[in-house]
This record gives structure tokens, C-alpha cells and sequence, in this order.
């Protein structure tokens, strides 16, 4: 949500849930590297803003260890369950999830706060970073990624995967968001007041995973893209959207490039 107003645009239904699920995967050592690099160690309490299905609430926790502690906050409902179900799985009694706005949310002191994903929807970042700030212990990290959706293409080049990124991107940016707020991680920090480190990740999948990944996207972001005037349904054709980009994908055995994953880091002094 990026303003009191505006809904989050991507929902959370079933699908979208998957989505994140899956997503979640192929970003996971991309994830634990930029966490690893920021600094979080075991015995740290952590907070994890924008938690969603509650995959970097849970990579965290394997990495603050039993000493340790995560919290997870979200606005919604269906994500918060699907979160508590899947560390009760992995048997992760030292994390919990709790609903919350990121913008007002407080819950006592923490050494490290993560959010992945997350800026892209608050209207004002820095606010929401400078919120946080305060309850970070002396010495504590802030932690951000986010995506250069703008980096994402196939290789070799696929006229219908070119097609579905600018929906993509487009629909964002007529949504007000930021599709590159990757490549402006460091100046979103730094209006925080944090002087952090930076560095972009990049990570190839598979045609298949390529495939259900983008049909994914412009699927939850379907009534963004009719709404903004991005593309019309009989454009997109959702019901067959993934199987031609599959097939497309297949015909020249073609990988894709995903949105690049940026992280930031600052420690406060
Ligand atoms: C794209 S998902 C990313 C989920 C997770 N961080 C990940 O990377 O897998 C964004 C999540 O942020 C949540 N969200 C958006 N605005 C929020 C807000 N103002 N407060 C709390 N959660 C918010 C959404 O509900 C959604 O679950």
C-alpha cells in the first residue's frame, strides 16, 4: 500500500500466494548472500517488514539461530497464516508474525530490520526506514532490497517476453511505483540518513520458471494494467499467456534474466 488510500496491488489470493512461494525460491540464495554480507548473526532480533508468505521472516531465522529472534509484519491476513504455518513446518518456535501497517508498525528494539520488496509500495521509503530506525539498537543494521525490474529480459531476446516485461514495467510506473527502485536503493538510504553499501544480484531460471514467473506478474497485476490503459484483456490473454511464453521460451531454449535483486545495508553508528 503505498498511500492510506491505495490497496496493494497485487492481492493476496491463491495464486498470488504461490507466486510469492515460488518467487521466493529462486530469490533465496540471492536473499541469504545480501543478509549474510549486511551482517545479521546469529542471536540477533530481527525485524522482517512486508513479510508476505514469510520467506526472508524464515531465512533470517536459520541464520539468527535458536538464540535468536524474527518477527514478521504484514498487512495481511491470508500471507501472516500462510507465514505461521510454514515456520511451524520447519519448526521455527523463535518466529512469529504479526499484523501490521510498516509505516506506523512498532514492536521494542531489534538489531536488524530486513524488507524485501516492501519500499516499492510505500509512497514515502525514507519515512517509512526513518520509522524503523528508531527501533534499531545501537550498532543495529537496516536492510533493504529491491528489484531493477527494468534489468529482467530473455536470452536470446523473445518478442512476446519483451512485450509482458513493458506491461510490467509500465504498469508500475502508471501505478506510481518505482519498477527500477533497485538502482535507487542507495539514495533512498541515504534520505534516511544511513550511508550504506550496495550491490545487485543477479539470478538466471529456467524457460519453465521463466515462464510461470512472468505470466505470474502480469496475472496479479491484470486490473493495474487494464485500469492504467497498459494493455486490454483481449491484449494479454491470460489463459494463454503462460503456455506461449513457455513454448517461446522453449523454441530457443532460452533463460531468463530476472529483475535484478538490489541489496542495501547500512549499520547505525
Ligand atoms: C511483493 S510482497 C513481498 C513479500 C516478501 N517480503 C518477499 O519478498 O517474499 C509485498 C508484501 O508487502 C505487504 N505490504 C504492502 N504494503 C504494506 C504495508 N504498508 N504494511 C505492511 N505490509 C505491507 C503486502 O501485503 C505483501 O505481502
Amino acid at each position: 500500500m503505498t498511500t492510506s488510500k491505495r490497496a496493494y496491488v497485487l492481492g493476496h489470493d491463491d495464486p498470488e500466494l504461490d507466486r510469492l512461494e515460488h518467487q521466493a525460491r529462486m530469490l533465496a540464495p540471492a536473499t541469504g548472500a545480501i543478509l549474510g554480507l549486511a551482517g545479521l548473526r546469529p542471536g540477533m532480533r530481527v525485524l522482517d517488514l512486508g513479510t508476505g508468505a514469510g520467506d526472508v521472516a524464515l531465512t533470517a531465522a536459520e541464520i539468527v539461530g535458536e538464540s535468536g529472534q524474527v518477527v514478521g509484519v504484514d498487512l495481511e491476513d491470508r500471507a501472516l497464516a500462510l507465514a505461521r504455518r510454514r515456520a511451524a513446518e520447519r519448526g521455527l518456535g523463535n518466529t512469529t508474525f504479526e499484523r501490521g501497517d510498516v509505516r506506523e508498525w512498532s514492536g521494542g528494539r531489534f538489531d536488524a530490520v530486513v524488507g524485501r520488496l516492501i519500499l516499492l509500495y510505500c509512497a514515502d521509503a525514507p519515512a517509512v526506514i526513518e520509522h524503523h530506525l528508531r527501533a534499531l539498537a545501537p550498532g543495529g543494521i537496516y536492510v533493504a532490497m529491491e528489484y531493477d525490474m527494468v534489468a529482467a529480459r530473455a536470452e536470446p531476446a523473445i518478442p512476446l517476453v519483451g512485450t509482458a516485461l513493458a506491461w510490467m514495467v509500465e504498469a508500475f510506473r502508471r501505478g506510481g511505483m518505482d519498477p527500477a527502485l533497485g538502482t535507487r536503493l542507495d539514495r533512498v538510504l541515504r534520505k534516511a540518513g544511513l550511508d550504506p553499501e550496495i550491490l545487485g544480484l543477479q539470478v538466471y531460471v529456467s524457460p519453465e520458471d521463466g515462464a510461470r514467473s512472468l505470466a505470474g506478474i502480469v496475472s496479479a497485476l491484470m486490473p493495474l494494467i487494464e485500469k492504467t490503459g497498459v494493455a486490454s484483456a483481449a491484449e494479454v490473454d491470460l489463459d494463454t499467456l503462460p503456455g506461449r511464453i513457455e513454448a517461446a521460451m522453449r523454441e530457443v531454449d532460452a533463460v531468463t534474466v530476472f529483475p535484478t535483486l538490489v541489496g542495501a545495508w547500512a549499520r547505525l553508528t
